[in-house]
């Protein structure tokens, strides 16, 4: 035992007001950001939230975390929340305990950096709608992309923490790039800048006990800000870590409560406020009182979520985790991007070319956004390379990475790697090494005259700024121009007991007959998983309430087995074949055609991939040369340009911006 843990009283009771220690542990609760981001898919809703909000504000947690991240796009994507309301209604909940966010740098909570002037007014905005602590980290951990926020934050008088991103090349601390001494140098960076604390991000739940323990006391003694503990449980070893940390001296811990602990989430915050009970870093939490909102959550708020849990696994840890250095959502995404193009078998090729790719690209750490970078070329060369060409299909933000979009990479890109990704990059062949925002153009007046009156404040200028696609179709939702789609309204409690109870019968055999099902534009269909059988459960909203009026073995069973595939955890919104059309415009300069017929007489352009049209390139009756780009699809959150197979001219475009295709969807074709 050490000075840190020292039982100091021998009261050791549960009762909120057992005596204060000195120096308490703090914790940030991260059960509303980090917490359903890691398990259910950023999913939650604030409506689910409320209920145990005050309860919360009761407990003491130095902050909660409750934005950022994946939040701001999931809402707007796939939940139909405005972003910004969150904030304003949990602040009526909250009103002692600081609300923390997880911004991403310049890439603030998207996937790549905004220009100057979109950082600034989304800080400032974000200070306004009710928050205090700017977790701030770069995936690079290159500092100079704080340059813009880290200032405004200031000037707004909010709490600026730094977060070092952890990651390693070897099991553990240690090698040439990521070492004790590469994190104080990152550490003294930081409180250079002004960073009112240090937090430690490590993300994949690398940190192994006594290098927590070394590297808390190495920080301790080296900076002054206060050390704070992100460690995911993922690959199981993080309740120890936190204890090794807490030996050491560390200011703040991350945790969850229960109901959103464990797995790729964080360790619970619970066992740890018992097993400091009593000693010098007790944390002074009323036990029972959590014990409530364990409760709450258990029954009120977890069953509208629990299709969205990843059930394929018994274990709660990812040894693949310890094997291969990577973040499990990373694991999670190649695995699901794999199964869309039916090539699960090559998951052991993807985890043996997966260290060469991050090698290539400058061993640069593995998150938000570079895991998905690193982790989506990785599979585009598993299923598309030769054996005479490697890198054939590298995707847009490969490119920027290579041209220094991001950052300054750990260790130089691989020359011929980065020389094959910038052929032909329009921003140019020669890569930057200034701070990347400074070559990029300011956007807002452009975003304000794209989105024009859809806008009505700085908070929808800003949705479309960052999202110009898919903020664009919820600001139409939003002001009432689109009608909400019934796929982005929430489960309630009621639906989830009258599917239990449908699928119940169905597996005592009592629903012989088929019913009378006819589908209707009101219609949710789900698909759910009992044991290996599959279900398929229509859901209809009859005068507002959910009513399910269909049950029936699904057709087919080579469905992927995810509990329930119209919202799979970070995958785009399944797609819907579409009647194929030819555009409005290009009825009037070349006969409408089938995609039968056309598809019959051209050469069709297909998706290689499950994914979301972010533009075409090009238009109907437009000349194409043979690699040049026609369009651009959205997958696993990457663009992809897809080229056209042969030269000639575009004789149709069969989907819209926006639009969902599937792997195989012809999206265009060419005569
Ligand atoms: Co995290």
């Amino acid at each position: 035992m050490t000075e840190h843990t020292q039982v100091k009283t021998t009261q050791m009771n549960y009762d909120a007001d057992r005596p204060r220690t000195e120096n308490p542990l703090k914790v940030e609760d991260i059960s509303l950001r980090d917490g359903h981001q890691s398990l259910f898919a950023t999913r939650g809703r604030t409506e689910d939230m409320i209920p145990v909000a005050e309860r919360m504000d009761e407990i003491g947690f130095w902050a909660v975390e409750v934005w950022g991240g994946a939040t701001f796009d999931t809402m707007h994507r796939f939940l139909g929340e405005d972003p910004w309301q969150r904030l304003r209604t949990l602040k009526r909940y909250f009103k002692k305990t600081p609300f923390s966010m997880l911004l991403r740098g310049q890439n603030l909570v998207g996937y790549r950096n905004y220009a100057d002037d979109v950082a600034k007014l989304f800080v400032k905005k974000t200070v306004d709608n009710g928050l205090e602590i700017f977790r701030t980290f770069d995936a690079l951990n290159d500092y100079r992309n704080f340059e813009t926020v880290v200032p405004v934050i200031k000037e707004c008088g909010a709490h600026f923490q730094g977060c070092m991103c952890y990651t390693l090349t070897e099991p553990r601390l240690g090698g040439e790039v990521y070492n004790l001494d590469y994190y104080i140098k990152k550490a003294r960076e930081l409180e250079a800048m002004g960073a009112d604390s240090i937090c430690i991000k490590d993300m994949a739940g690398l940190m192994a006990p006594y290098d927590a323990y070394e590297l808390v006391k190495a920080l301790k003694a080296s900076v002054k800000p206060l050390i704070h503990l992100h460690s995911h449980f993922t690959s199981g070893m993080s309740p120890l870590t936190h204890l090794k940390a807490v030996e050491a001296g560390v200011d703040i811990i991350d945790t969850c409560v229960t109901p959103y602990a464990y797995r790729t989430s964080h360790a619970a915050l619970e066992p740890l406020v018992m097993a400091l009970l009593g000693t010098s870093r007790d944390t002074g939490f009323d036990i029972r009182a959590l014990a409530d909102i364990n409760e709450i959550l258990e029954k009120e708020v977890m069953p509208k979520y629990k299709h969205l849990l990843d059930d394929t696994k018994v274990s709660l840890i990812d040894i693949n985790v310890l094997l291969h250095q990577t973040p499990g959502g990373m694991l999670s995404n190649l695995v699901n991007q794999l199964r869309e193009m039916d090539s699960l078998d090559k998951i052991d090729q993807v985890y043996h070319e997966l260290p060469r790719v991050r090698k290539e690209l400058g061993q640069i750490p593995l998150v938000t956004p570079t895991s998905q970078i690193v982790g989506t070329q990785t599979v585009n060369n598993v299923l598309f390379d030769t054996k005479e060409e490697r890198y054939k299909m590298i995707s847009g933000q490969v490119k920027d990475l290579c041209y220094g979009l991001y950052g300054k990479t750990s260790v130089p890109i691989d020359p011929e790697v980065q020389k094959k990704a910038l052929k032909g990059y329009a921003r140019g062949e020669e890569p930057i090494s200034c701070r990347p925002a400074q070559v990029l153009e300011p956007e807002l007046e452009k975003a304000k005259q794209e989105i024009g009156d859809l806008a009505k404040d700085d908070e929808d200028l800003l949705l479309y700024a960052l999202f110009p696609v898919t903020g664009k179709k919820f600001l139409k939702q939003k002001h009432g121009l689109e009608k909400m789609p019934d796929s982005l309204k929430p489960v309630t409690i009621e639906d989830v007991k009258k599917q239990d109870a449908l699928i119940k019968k169905a597996k005592a055999g009592e629903l012989v007959e088929k019913p009378a099902f006819e589908k209707t534009e009101n219609t949710r269909m789900f698909k759910v998983f009992v044991d290996e059988d599959c279900f398929e459960v229509g859901v209809e909203e009859q005068g507002g309430a959910s009513v399910i009026s269909h049950v029936a073995p699904a057709a087919g069973t080579s469905i992927p087995r995810t509990s329930v595939t119209e919202a799979a955890p970070a995958a785009p919104a399944a797609a819907k074949p579409k009647p194929a059309s030819a555009p409005p415009d290009a009825a009037e300069t070349a006969p409408a055609q089938s995609a039968d017929t056309a598809q019959s007489t051209g050469t069709p352009v297909t998706a290689p991939m499950p994914g979301m049209v972010i533009r075409y390139e090009k238009q109907v009756g437009d000349a194409v040369e043979e690699g040049e780009t026609v369009v651009i699809i959205e997958a696993m959150k990457m663009e992809n340009a897809l080229p056209a197979p042969k030269s000639g001219t575009i004789a149709a475009i069969h989907f819209d911006t926006g639009d969902a295709v599937a792997r195989d969807d012809v999206l265009a074709v060419i005569d």
